[in-house]
């Protein structure tokens, strides 16, 4: 087979940047099949140290102070956009104007607006694009998926959807971009319910309306004297600043179909770590997945076994993708094979022309969910949400 060789741009090295690095690297190995070659070019970021270690540590080439010199270099083809959520608008926009298709991290810009203008520069270019919507790619949902579709569980009743996570729970937590209204928009609706609000339509069907309440708790943190790495590695000083966005959302919304569900979020608990579960019920039986638990998948489907109730199924070489990363049942994936995936899907993409990996259109889905929440937690009143859809021709 003829293989091509794409090169790669990935702005920004924090959290998401390297392990969008790692998912690169990690596709020569794991998909043999995907007729291309990923050559790591470039990488962008503002810390001087972050782009020596580009190169000396993490395979790159060459790194540019500026992400505007790294999409001006013809070596480019495709670029990884994992910058903090302020700058995600001008550099996808400059990334469309380049004509480079982007794998962009959600929540993709810090407003809805910038979402929809970001989806629609894609669209215009005839891009294909991919998001950051990890939770999807894992073998126990993509089973989760095929048995909703199926009809296993029936016909889909409600769903339960909640991402409870303890990264901000300290009050003496550095105040980071994600505190920031500026830098950040929205606060844990933008950073953990976008990825539920996307499970949730992903596995059963759009959200028509919401009615949702905010609040926050932790008013002011320690102001950063060493910037970190996602939520590790920063070092504070003992001056305070305010803290902008919310540390908890509860959402009530409806689906297509007649179905509702609840979803629910927090940033500051004590306990759950990263509880992310989506418990979909269905008239014959219903599913369980918790991330905390990736691997494993509950089941309970008719009313006539012996015993009742879930049972815990462990994903093997019958679930969808496992056996890219495991040959044996049982033994468990994690966080960096999701995002080797999404890596996969974003490069046939690109190779095809037909839009395999989540899209702009979904980020902007979800945007709008989130944004709706806000307005729904201001005003007490439901809101519904506008049909997203980008037209695109696709360029190959
Ligand atoms: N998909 C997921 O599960 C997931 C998980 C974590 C974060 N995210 C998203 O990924 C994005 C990045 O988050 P993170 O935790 O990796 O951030 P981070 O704080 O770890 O890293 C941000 C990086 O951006 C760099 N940077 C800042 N200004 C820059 C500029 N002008 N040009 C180039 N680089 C610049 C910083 O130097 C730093 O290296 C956010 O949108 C976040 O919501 C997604």
């Amino acid at each position: 087979m003829e293989r091509k060789t794409i090169g790669v741009g990935v702005i920004s090295l924090g959290w998401m940047g390297r392990l969008h690095t790692r998912s690169y690297r990690a596709l020569k190995e794991r998909f043999q099949d995907l007729g291309a070659e990923v050559r790591l070019v470039a990488a962008a970021d503002e810390q001087e140290a972050v782009c020596e270690e580009a190169v000396s540590a993490l395979g790159f080439e060459r790194s540019y102070r500026d992400y505007k010199e790294l999409l001006a270099d013809p070596d480019v083809d495709i670029v990884s956009i994992c910058s903090p959520n302020y700058l995600h608008h001008e550099m996808a926009l400059a990334a469309a104007a380049a004509g480079k298709p982007f794998w962009i991290e959600k929540p993709m810009g810090v407003s809805a607006a910038q979402s929809k203008e970001i989806a629609e520069a894609a669209g215009a270019a005839g891009l294909v694009t991919a998001v950051g919507f990890n939770y999807r790619h894992t073998p126990a949902i993509q089973r989760a998926r095929q048995l909703i579709r199926d009809g296993r569980l029936g016909r889909i009743t409600n769903v339960r959807c909640w991402l409870i996570a303890d990264y901000a729970s300290s009050p003496t937590g550095p105040l980071t971009w994600r505190h920031s209204i500026d830098k950040c928009g929205h606060g844990v609706l933008g950073d953990l319910l976008s990825h539920g609000a996307d499970l949730v339509q992903y596995l059963v069907g759009r959200i028509e309306a919401v009615t949702a309440t905010t609040a926050q708790f932790i008013t002011e943190r320690p102001i950063p004297t060493k910037i970190g790495v996602g939520h590790s590695g920063w070092e504070v000083s003992d001056e305070m600043g305010p803290v902008e966005n919310e540390d908890l959302v509860a959402v009530l919304a409806k689906l297509e179909g007649g179905v509702f569900a609840t979803l629910e979020s927090s940033r500051i608990a004590v306990g759950p770590r990263a509880e992310y579960i989506i418990e979909v019920y269905g008239t014959e039986g219903s599913l369980r997945w918790n991330f905390e638990h990736l691997n494993d998948l509950e089941v309970c489907i008719g009313r006539d076994q012996e015993f009742q109730g879930y049972t815990r199924v462990m994903a093997g070489p019958e679930f969808p993708g496992f056996t890219t990363f495991q040959p044996g049942a049982g033994t468990s994936m994690g966080f960096d094979d999701m995002k080797a995936i999404e890596a996969s899907l974003f490069i046939r993409s690109v190779l095809s022309g037909e839009q395999l990996a989540p899209s702009v259109s979904d980020c902007w889905a979800a945007a709008e969910i989130d944004e709706a929440a806000v307005r729904s937690a201001d005003d007490v009143q439901w809101h519904l949400l506008p049909e997203v859809t980008v037209r695109i021709t696709f360029r190959v």
